[in-house]
């Protein structure tokens, strides 16, 4: 399939509200997994979503087989392809963590997220996603489908003493990416 171009922070494509997919296990949507999971490991991105790409549907990806070399130490998430998600904050308690994006390159900044999120949606197919997860795993769930609602990173830092370059903050991991 084909390596797309990543859409950055200023593009107005980013700012949208995302529509729901409609139709499931369609040629159409096979192929547009295909190319955000092309985009996303050609840049070893944690995850992706649709509207990345200048296409606004209700659709991330997320996850690996294997540590993501943008993000040592942290646990593995699952590969998953997820439509038309729904998040459901458990509680109140909040976490502060660093996070980059791939619409944001070369930055990275504190975020704080809900610590235990409950998430549905359906896959590819249709079959629904019934998910309890907490830490690193609710950490990339809400970044990304927050860009299903046009919301960037930068958007939900609250302490600007905690954002900066990325070769700045930690040039091991800057040395080996080109985010
Ligand atoms: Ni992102």
């Amino acid at each position: 399939m084909t390596v797309r171009e990543i859409l950055k922070m200023g593009d107005a494509r980013l700012l949208r509200m995302a529509e729901p997919v409609q139709t499931f296990d369609t040629p159409e949507l096979h192929a547009l997994i295909a190319d955000l999971h092309d985009t996303m490991a050609a840049v070893n991105g944690a995850g992706l979503a649709s509207p990345q790409i200048g296409v606004n549907l209700q659709l991330v990806i997320f996850g690996s087989t294997a540590v993501n070399p943008r993000y040592p130490g942290r646990p593995l998430v699952p590969r998953t392809v997820l439509l038309n998600p729904d998040i459901t904050p458990l509680g109140t308690e909040e976490e502060e963590d660093w996070e980059g994006c791939l619409s944001v390159p070369g930055l990275r900044g504190v975020v704080p997220r809900w610590s235990r999120i409950r998430y549905t949606g359906f896959d590819e197919k249709g079959t629904p996603i019934d998910r309890t997860v907490d830490g690193f795993h609710a950490r990339v769930v809400q970044h990304e489908c927050d860009h299903l609602i046009g919301k960037l990173y930068p958007m939900r830092v609250r302490d600007f003493s905690h954002f900066g370059f990325t070769e700045v903050l930690f040039p091991d991991i800057s040395a080996a990416e080109d985010d």
